[in-house]
C-alpha cells in the first residue's frame, strides 16, 4: 500500500488526488427510474481519493473511515461483489472494462466527509471521485456525462442496486448554490441558481434508510402502472387526474399519482427558482412531502416529525423528506443566515428516538468541518 509513494508510478501514468461531493435532492423523488425530472444539489461534504498507479494489475485500497488501517486488494479483471464497501471500487474498475477503457493497477487511499448510509450518496461520491482520479492517472478520454454513466453501471450492474441516474449525475455535475435540473429521459441537465436569499438545511433523521427491498417494490409498482396504461414510463403521463390513472388498482394509482405530480412539481420549482419565489418553493416542498408520505408511502414517523418542526420555523420556506425514504435526510430551504439556528432548534426539540438521534449535516457543524 503506497498511495503516497510516487516511486511506483510508471512514466506514462500520473498520481492524482480528486474529489466529489455528496448530494441532496431538492425535488423530484422516485422520478429518475421513471424517466422523469429531478432537481438535486451538492452538499459541502466531499469524498477524496489519493491514487498512485502501479506497474502491475493489482488494486490496493484503504478507507480512512470504513475498516481504517485495513488494506483490501484484488487483480483487475478479478472483481467479485463481496457485500462490503470495496464493491463500489471494484464496480468502477469492472464498469470501466465494460466500457472498453483500459487502466493499470493502482493504490488508492479514500477519505470521506459524506456520512455513509445517511442517504446522501456516499457511494456515488466515492465512485465519481475514484473515476476522476483514474481519468487523470490513466489519461482516460471520459467526459463528465460518460463518467456518470460508468458510475451508474457500477452501482446497478455490479453492486446490484436498481437505482436511477440522479446520484452519479448530481455528484459529477452538481454545484453548491445551484440546483441541477436533470431530465433523466435524455440525461440533459441545466444549472438553476438557488436564490441568494435562501440557504440549504439538511438534517439526518437518525433512521438508517436500509430498505432496498421496498425501493425495488416501488420501482416495480411504477413500471407496472405505466405498463397497464400502455405507456413506456410514467413520464409519458402528465396529468394525475386522467381516467387511466384513476382506473388503476391500489396501490398503483397512488404510486402513479406521486410520480406524475412530482414531475409537475419539479417543473414548477424550476420556474419558482428562476423567479426567486421562495414561498412557492416552500409550498412545493410541503406538497412533495405529503405525496411521499401518503401516495408513495416511504416516510416514517420520525421523518414526519422533523418535517413538521422545520415547517413550523418562521425562517424556513419549506421542508421535506429527501432521497429514497424509509429514513435518511430531511431537506429544507431557510432564510439565509438563519438555517443553522433553525436546524439546531429543530434537532433539539425532536430529541432522540428509538432508532437514533437526528443531527444537523448542512450547514456543516463545527465537529464535522471539511478536513
Ligand atoms: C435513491 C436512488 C436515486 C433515486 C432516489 C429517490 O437515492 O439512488 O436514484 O431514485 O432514491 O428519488
Amino acid at each position: 500500500m503506497n498511495a503516497r509513494n510516487p516511486s511506483s508510478t510508471p512514466a506514462s501514468a500520473l498520481a492524482a488526488t480528486e474529489s466529489a461531493p455528496g448530494r441532496i435532492n431538492l425535488l423530484g423523488e422516485h422520478t429518475d427510474y421513471n424517466e422523469g425530472f429531478v432537481l438535486p444539489t451538492t452538499i459541502p461534504q466531499r469524498t477524496r481519493v489519493e491514487l498512485s498507479p502501479r506497474r502491475d494489475d493489482l488494486v490496493e485500497v484503504q478507507s480512512a473511515e470504513v475498516e481504517p488501517g485495513q488494506t483490501r486488494s484484488w487483480r483487475l479483471g478479478d472483481e467479485k461483489p463481496a457485500k462490503r464497501w470495496t464493491d463500489y471500487v471494484q464496480g468502477v474498475t469492472w464498469s470501466l472494462a465494460q466500457e472498453g477503457l483500459r487502466i493499470g493497477g493502482f493504490d488508492a487511499f479514500i477519505t470521506s466527509e459524506v456520512p455513509v448510509g445517511a442517504g446522501l450518496s456516499s457511494s456515488a461520491a466515492l465512485e465519481v471521485s475514484l473515476l476522476r482520479a483514474l481519468r487523470v492517472a490513466f489519461s482516460l478520454p471520459l467526459d463528465d456525462r460518460v463518467l456518470a454513466t460508468i458510475a451508474h453501471r457500477a452501482e446497478t450492474e455490479f453492486v446490484g442496486v436498481p437505482v436511477g441516474t440522479m446520484d452519479p449525475i448530481a455528484c459529477t455535475l452538481g454545484r453548491d448554490g445551484s440546483a441541477l435540473f436533470i431530465d433523466t429521459r435524455t440525461l440533459l441537465s441545466e444549472q438553476v441558481a438557488i436564490p441568494v436569499e435562501a440557504e440549504l438545511v439538511v438534517i439526518d433523521s437518525g433512521v438508517t434508510p436500509d430498505r432496498v427491498g421496498e425501493y425495488r417494490t416501488r420501482r416495480r409498482e411504477c413500471e407496472e402502472a405505466a405498463r397497464r396504461m400502455g405507456a413506456r414510463s410514467l413520464r409519458e403521463v402528465d396529468d394525475p387526474e386522467r381516467p387511466e390513472v384513476k382506473d388503476l388498482p391500489e396501490p398503483l394509482r397512488r404510486r402513479a399519482r406521486h410520480v406524475i405530480s412530482e414531475n409537475a412539481r419539479v417543473l414548477r420549482a424550476v420556474d419558482a427558482l428562476r423567479e426567486g419565489d421562495l414561498a412557492e418553493l416552500g409550498r412545493l416542498f410541503a406538497a412533495s412531502h405529503a405525496s411521499m408520505r401518503d401516495d408513495l408511502e416511504v416516510s416514517t414517523p420520525e421523518v414526519d416529525r422533523l418535517v413538521e418542526l422545520l415547517a413550523a420555523e418562521p425562517e424556513v420556506y419549506g421542508a421535506r423528506l429527501a432521497g429514497a425514504g424509509f429514513g435518511g435526510p430531511v431537506v429544507a430551504l431557510a432564510r439565509r443566515g438563519e438555517g443553522d439556528e433553525a436546524a439546531r432548534r429543530v434537532v433539539e426539540r425532536a430529541g432522540a428516538h428509538d432508532r437514533g438521534r437526528p443531527r444537523v449535516l448542512v450547514p456543516p457543524q463545527p465537529d464535522q468541518q471539511a478536513r
